[in-house]
């Protein structure tokens, strides 16, 4: 038997585990202390009312034998597909019903559609990215293309000619980041899978926070995208199901590689390795798409844009540069002259008792930076700012 070696080749721990393992630390030291976590994309507000009374009917119809449902399909029930592709089409984006796959989550997706692609593509990734585009391509041992992301180019890489590429991954609005792609830009992002044969792997995650009407939320908002991308995307961040995970992806019909539709791919794989999610949540999932579940869940997000310009305006007032927080829930800013990322973290922590994120863990060209996330509660946000402001002054 020989084991899969690629995985010495990742570092020892997942980013977000050694923040949690560092944080724990911090705690068993100093137990008085109740850290503020900033780090992890967490959200903190409840479900939405018109979530938790769905999956409550759902739990009730599940008690009962003539309501009671055991396996579903695994990509899906169609009301939650069809609610989906609903969605898109209130921000005019046409998606097919039958494109739509339901999961637990977009990590996943982002991870297990790499099966369907040939070990000996090459992999074009943004630095700093989220790390798991990085980790699951180390994983399978492909070879990997760093674009830099820098504040020259407001952290938004574009195609270069120069460079070939298979498999493309884009985030945007971006983690960690916060910057947002235009129409313009994605345009070209397009133009050049097309030319190149590469399909884009686009995480949509995000797009709930996309305020600027002008900014795509969809690739799919892109003439040819059909042909060349991938949308993955979440109820997590949008609707507050970290805890309870249902996300989905779309594989449009006209994705065809090698005379392949990926969509049958991707059917074979889920209904061979995958049992669906829990109906319960898929219930859930739907409500999220009722008249009272997009206004209760934009509500919400609203807490989380008001917790972001909290962060945003206490860095205007310390003079320090940040970038994104505008349409996406991550504010991506600058560490003191001098200061690594970790050690930045570790003052902030041990100093004011504020988890962030170092911008190292997620490549290189994240070294110096630093990820405040906008999910937490609103006082305690504003109480990690007061702090803030203190170690700044
Ligand atoms: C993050 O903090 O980057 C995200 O919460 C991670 C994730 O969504 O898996």
């Amino acid at each position: 038997m020989k084991i899969n070696k690629n995985y010495l080749n990742l570092q020892d721990s997942y980013l977000f585990s050694t923040i949690a393992k560092k944080v724990a630390q911090y705690q068993e030291a100093n137990p008085d202390k109740k850290p503020i976590r900033l780090g992890i994309g967490d959200v903190t507000l409840p479900l939405a009312p018109a979530v938790v009374a769905a999956m409550q009917a759902a739990v009730a119809q599940m008690s009962c034998k003539a309501t009671f449902r055991g396996y579903g399909p695994e990509q899906g029930y169609d009301f939650l597909r069809e609610a989906i592709a609903g969605y898109y089409a209130s921000h005019g984006v046409a998606v097919d019903a039958g494109d739509v796959f339901v999961s637990d989550g977009a990590k996943s997706d982002l991870g297990n559609i790499l099966g369907l692609f040939d070990v000996d593509n090459t992999v074009l990734i943004p630095d700093p990215v989220y790390p798991v585009y990085v980790d699951t391509n180390v994983m399978a041992g492909r070879k990997i293309l760093y674009m830099d992301a820098n504040a020259e180019n407001c952290f938004l890489p574009l195609p270069e000619d120069n460079v070939k590429a298979d498999i493309i991954y884009l985030c945007s609005p971006n983690n960690p980041t916060g910057a947002v792609y235009n129409h313009e830009q994605l345009g070209a992002w397009v133009d050049y899978a097309l030319k190149n044969n590469a399909v884009i792997l686009f995480d949509a995650a995000y797009e709930a926070f996309v305020q600027d009407q002008t900014l795509p939320r969809s690739i799919y908002e892109i003439d040819g995208a059909k042909q060349c991308a991938i949308e993955f995307c979440s109820f997590s961040k949008t609707a507050g199901f970290t805890g309870t995970r249902c996300g989905y992806t779309i594989v449009p019909s006209e994705l065809i590689f090698e005379d392949v539709q990926l969509r049958k791919f991707w059917l074979r794989r889920q209904t061979t390795k995958f049992n669906g999610v829990p109906y319960i949540v898929q219930c859930g999932a739907q409500a999220v798409f009722s008249e009272a579940g997009q206004r209760q869940i934009k509500a919400n997000i609203a807490v989380y844009q008001e917790n972001a310009k909290i962060i945003a305006d206490a860095l205007k007032e310390m003079n320090v540069w940040f970038t994104g927080g505008e349409n996406s829930p991550y504010i991506w800013l600058k560490c003191p002259s001098g200061m690594t990322s970790w050690e930045f973290f570790d003052k902030l922590l041990n100093e004011c008792s504020v988890v962030g994120t170092p911008g190292s863990g997620f490549g290189e060209n994240g070294e110096g930076f630093f990820r405040l996330t906008a999910f937490g509660d609103k006082a305690a946000t504003e109480i990690a700012m007061k702090r803030l402001k203190s170690l700044f002054k």
